[in-house]
């Protein structure tokens, strides 16, 4: 019996539960997903009564990703280097932190372009944005061996610290990448540009980039973002946030029931 849950303020919008109630029928396993609204001054004490209540593990949503650290017993490596967890499984009343979204993402671009990776040494990305979300693609990203990694961003000092961590990104300002648009096979859009309330925003025009290219952006609400929509008027693939929101939660799924699950998300 797997008790699971998610911390967060808000959390009653959440898609959260549909997708674990329903990892867990595929899997034939017991268990309940409850949706757990924290305020700030009790963090702590909300924490401590999943661990008193046998929960498995629990994820972290806003506010509470980077807070979260202090209580735990120990961090993996992608949320170390991220500084920020999602998820946190409780083994023996130890807490350890995970952040799946890096993993999720590079998860998502396989299922949908299962060849983009394997031919990786052709291939040249452009990532946009460098904050936690941008870093934990970078992570997984700097695990094959690319023909370029660029990473663009507003700011250049954020830029320049991501690409001191993984080696192969080079770092770009924002507004030099204009003429470069059309040299790359895959553009991330790390950034919350494009987010509702403001979906009319859109990171970076497309103008010059080719059907040969996949445009992928984080953010699932809405799912056609005004990037994707451009993208798509373009004829470029395309890769949805949803898609990564979904091999995330699988991602972390795998983590409190110890299992490899195989779930396309197409079925
Ligand atoms: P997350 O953890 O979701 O990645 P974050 O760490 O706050 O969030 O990072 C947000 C990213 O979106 C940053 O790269 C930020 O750029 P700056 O480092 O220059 O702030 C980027 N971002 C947010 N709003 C932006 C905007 N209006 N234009 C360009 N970039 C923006």
């Amino acid at each position: 019996m797997y008790q699971l849950g998610l911390i967060g303020n808000p959390v009653s919008h959440s898609k959260s539960p549909d997708l674990h109630h329903n990892f867990l029928n595929r899997a034939g396993l017991k268990g309940s997903y409850e949706l757990v609204h924290v305020e700030e001054d009790e963090l702590q004490e909300k924490v401590e009564e999943l661990v008193n209540q046998g929960f498995s593990g629990f994820n972290v949503t806003v506010p509470y990703k980077e807070k979260v650290l202090n209580l735990l017993d120990s961090l993996e490596e992608s949320a170390e280097l991220m500084g920020s967890v999602n998820t946190v499984k409780i083994e023996n009343g130890k807490l350890v932190g995970y952040n799946t979204d890096g993993k999720g993402y590079v998860r998502s671009l396989i299922e949908s372009y299962p060849d983009f990776l394997n031919q990786s040494k052709h291939k040249r990305v452009l990532l946009i944005g460098a904050g936690g979300a941008a870093k934990g693609i970078a992570h997984q990203l700097n695990q094959y061996l690319f023909h370029d990694l660029m990473v663009t961003n507003r700011s250049y000092d954020k830029a320049e610290a991501l690409s001191h961590n993984f080696a192969q990104f080079r770092p770009m300002l924002l507004e030099d990448i204009s003429v470069m648009k059309g040299q790359f096979d895959l553009i991330i859009n790390t950034t919350t540009v494009g987010m509702y309330p403001s979906e009319s925003e859109q990171i970076i025009s497309l103008e010059g980039v080719g059907p040969s290219c996949i445009v992928s952006d984080i953010v699932y609400k809405p799912k056609w973002t005004a990037l994707l929509k451009d993208a798509k008027y373009r004829g470029c693939q395309l890769l949805f946030g949803e898609s990564m929101l979904y091999y995330q939660a699988l991602n972390s799924f795998e983590i409190w029931t110890n299992r490899q699950l195989n779930f396309n998300l197409m079925n």
